[in-house]
């Protein structure tokens, strides 16, 4: 038996104290009910149901836009802090819709740690393989909730080989259910033989597996399998190695139920104790620590029109290292001018405040008219750019037409403002003719239809191109980009910050492309800059 847990003392400086997360799950896994009873924890929210409440689906997650609570999706990603236990949790959250999986790629470049829900029928599925890789190639730290305990479940061990050999993660149980389903009781702490029922409520000190306390919760049969588990799964669980964990190579794993406020308290302690406080970032030149004295940070969300009764756009952005405060003036390294931060704003679950001031780990919202994008960094003068908020080359491809040929210009601006706030990329064809989206989900189309529509008076309409597939074409040898393009000027194009960027019909006439012209490389992926 290992010593007791002493409880998790918060450090006191203010960026020790924070953990900057996000749920990353399949839909359906419990993101949603698991967002709630973390955010009851924090005080953020009074009554369970605020999150998504019955009938009027996700409250929280701005219900800005018709089309989200027509499909009663989340199309937008916002952030929610809260405190408990002396630690200043900032939780953000993503969309579910993987229409809208750019927006929570952009999200995972701004956290430090991430919580996998698992469905206990479940385990690991589709959705969860893609969001873990894009943890993985960040190096983010996963802590593993399997939910729905209550219900029918999959053998606990098998839900954690399942996760060993679905993600390529070690695992190591932290808690043990103790029943399941129905039998569904409490956690089992089998670090502190502590057991714990119901959330909120204190852990109760134990002999161990065969405590005469825990044999009263459960019918005698499911009394004897949880012993036996109890002891497999000391014997057998790798050991927690902290390491290991903060390179992403090893989760610990909780189980619990959101519904029935169980294993959630588990949960954010252990996000109190094991995730890390903000991490360094890298930037084009240097990595820069959590704790300079320097404020800097990126934007790696915007958001328009969060409320409907002011037409604004919020550029969200991570703090990075320094202090942050009200009034400061900093500067936007893209463009070299300084921009005063009169109004930074603090997310809660419903509410927005003025931030005075903010730190390391902080997602702080800057109003602004269009002055910022995604990918930008801001400094107190340093020409830093953070790396790493990518964009990724779209699946379909549709030429926009506006029915009134007057409003072309205008077309042109709306579509550069949508392209800066991330909700589709914008190709424009070299042969001057109309531009030319690109998205990953076609519910994104959807989303500009509507808002070029509401905010710009645009009707848009989509049509079929012959391109399939885009790449960002790069080379060391301009010249031979130039011929390249000069070939079929209607299949290049410029992306909103001009880079070249080419379309093919095809899959094959990529590769055909690609043999032919070795000098040139064709990529998938771009960072902002
Ligand atoms: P998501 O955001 O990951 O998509 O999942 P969400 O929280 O919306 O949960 C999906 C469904 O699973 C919901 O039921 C929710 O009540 C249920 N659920 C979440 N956690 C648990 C749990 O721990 N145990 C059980 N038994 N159910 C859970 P629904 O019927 O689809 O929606 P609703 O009618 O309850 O709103």
């Amino acid at each position: 038996m290992t010593a007791p847990h002493p409880a998790p003392v918060a450090a006191a400086d203010p960026v020790s104290r924070r953990r900057t997360f996000a749920i990353i799950s399949h839909p359906d896994a419990g993101k949603t009910t698991l967002t709630e009873k973390l955010l009851l924890f924090g005080g953020a929210i009074q009554l369970a149901g605020q999150v998504r409440a019955k009938g009027d689906r996700r409250q929280t997650r701005s219900d800005w836009m018709g089309i989200e609570k027509e499909r009663g999706i989340s199309v937008v990603t916002s952030v929610m802090t809260f405190e408990y236990g002396g630690h200043v949790f900032n939780l953000l959250d993503t969309p579910g819709h993987e229409d809208f999986s750019e927006d929570t790629y952009r999200t995972l470049t701004a956290v430090d740690a991430a919580v996998m829900v698992l469905d206990a029928a479940k385990g690991v599925e589709a959705r969860t393989l893609k969001l873990v890789e894009v943890c993985r190639l960040r190096d983010i730290p996963i802590v593993t909730f399997v939910n729905k305990m209550d219900r029918e479940t999959m053998d606990p061990f098998e839900l954690l080989d399942d996760v060993e050999k679905a993600l390529a993660l070690d695992t190591t149980a932290k808690t043990w259910p103790i029943g399941r389903g129905r039998a569904f009781a409490g956690t089992y702490d089998l670090d502190t033989n502590t057991i714990r029922l119901k959330d909120a409520e204190e852990s109760i000190p134990v002999s161990g597996p065969d405590d005469p306390r825990i044999a009263a919760l459960l019918p005698p049969q499911d009394f004897a399998q949880f012993q036996d588990e109890v002891l497999l799964a000391q014997g057998a669980s790798k050991p927690f190695l902290q390491q290991s964990f903060l390179e992403g190579h090893l989760t610990p794993v909780y189980f619990g139920s959101a519904l029935k406020d169980m294993g959630v308290q588990d949960l954010i302690d252990a996000l109190g104790r094991f995730a890390p406080s903000p991490r360094e970032q890298h930037a084009a030149t240097r990595v820069v620590e959590a704790n300079e004295a320097k404020m800097a940070g990126f934007v790696f969300k915007i958001q328009a029109n969060m409320d409907p009764n002011h037409r604004d756009r919020i550029a969200f952005m991570r703090v990075c290292s320094g202090r942050l405060t009200r009034g400061m003036r900093v500067k936007l390294v893209r463009t070299g001018k300084t921009i005063g931060l009169t109004a930074p704003q603090f997310f809660f679950a419903q509410d927005r405040t003025i931030a005075d001031e903010a730190f390391a780990g902080d997602i702080v919202g800057i109003p602004n008219h269009g002055t910022l994008r995604i990918g930008d960094t801001l400094t107190e003068g340093e020409d830093l750019i953070f790396r790493g908020v990518p964009s990724f080359a779209p699946e379909i491809l549709r030429r926009v037409r506006v029915a009134d040929a007057m409003k072309a210009k205008k077309l042109k601006e709306a579509l550069q403002q949508m392209a800066e706030e991330g909700v589709v990329q914008v190709f424009q064809p070299r042969d001057g003719t109309q531009p030319i989206v690109g998205v990953v989900g076609s519910l994104q189309l959807d989303v500009l239809k509507e808002r070029m529509a509401g905010e710009y008076g645009l009707e848009i309409t989509f049509e079929q191109t012959r391109f399939a597939v885009a790449r960002w074409v790069t080379t060391d040898e301009p010249n031979k980009l130039e011929d390249f393009a000069k070939r079929d000027t209607s299949a290049m194009c410029s992306d909103l910050d001009g880079d070249p960027v080419y379309l093919a019909t095809s899959v094959f006439s990529l590769k055909y492309e690609q043999e032919r012209w070795q000098m040139l490389r064709f990529a998938d992926v771009k960072d902002y800059q």
